[in-house]
């Protein structure tokens, strides 16, 4: 298994390079804007947590496997509420009409968004244990190279904020509950690294921590692509309807 962990890793280090996070930690840019890609975050969150309870989690069992990974569940299962509440804190918990916010989950600009989590799905379900493990270990890497960043963005809009809201998504608490998950703690990282593979799994486990980068890497470009099209304090709208009202004032100014 160490392969595999050693695979993860570097596929980290190239993660952390992607242009979202160049984004997101330009200073140049309001801070708020540049979780301007919030809403499209929520399908995948949302579907996280029942990932968790319903793919991942698997009880009863006797192997200790499932064990760590079903405890693991239980730690991870509920961030979405987070979720909801930063998306109250930055305002844009506005109202739409049910259809419009069901055009909005299910629209193209959140395509990515739920193909991540049918991606995990389709990994993790009725797979084995060890199998699971990897793919939990790859989402929570790159989960974690998020959380690193927006947790300064957070940093960033509470010292220019007067509310000093905590985020507790996007925030430094939640890097500290993932990395703190009893599947990294030492004894559990102890165990996992010995884990020995056939030749023929860690071929198969290569290839799935593969997938899985690439799907979240398009998530990213997903997001970027969101956060240069629209205003956070306008989420809803696209950039060029923002500036249709303009032009029609202009032309009957006239
Ligand atoms: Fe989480
Ligand atoms: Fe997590």
């Amino acid at each position: 298994m160490k392969d595999v962990l050693a695979l993860i890793e570097q596929k980290k280090k190239k993660f952390a390079q992607l242009p979202l996070f160049e984004f997101m930690q330009d200073k140049s840019i309001d801070p708020r804007q540049r979780l301007a890609f919030a809403p499209c975050i929520a399908p995948f969150v949302m579907s996280f947590g029942e990932l968790n309870k319903y793919a991942f989690r698997e009880e009863p069992t006797s192997d200790p496997i499932q064990e760590i990974i079903n405890k693991h569940t239980y730690e991870d299962d509920h961030h979405w509420i987070w979720l909801l509440e930063d998306l109250e804190k930055l305002g844009i918990d506005r109202a739409l009409k049910f259809t419009d916010a069901l055009r909005f989950l299910w629209s193209e600009e959140t395509n990515i968004s739920r193909r991540v989590a049918y991606e995990l799905y389709r990994y993790t379900v009725q797979a084995t244990p060890i199998q699971k493990l990897v793919v939990i270990e790859a989402a929570e890497t790159t989960g974690n190279v998020f959380l690193s960043v927006s947790s300064q963005v957070v940093l960033e809009l509470k010292s220019t904020s007067t509310t000093n809201q905590e985020y507790r998504y996007f925030g430094g608490g939640h890097l500290v509950v993932d990395t703190g998950h009893t599947y990294c703690s030492p004894k559990a990282k102890r165990f996992i690294e010995s884990i020995q593979l056939t030749n023929e799994e860690r071929t198969q486990y290569f290839q799935i921590v593969d997938k899985v980068f690439e799907v979240f890497t398009e998530l990213t470009d997903e997001f970027l692509a969101y956060t240069k099209t629209h205003n956070i304090s306008q989420p809803f709208t696209t950039k060029a309807q923002q500036e249709q009202p303009l032009k029609v004032a202009l032309l009957t100014h006239r």
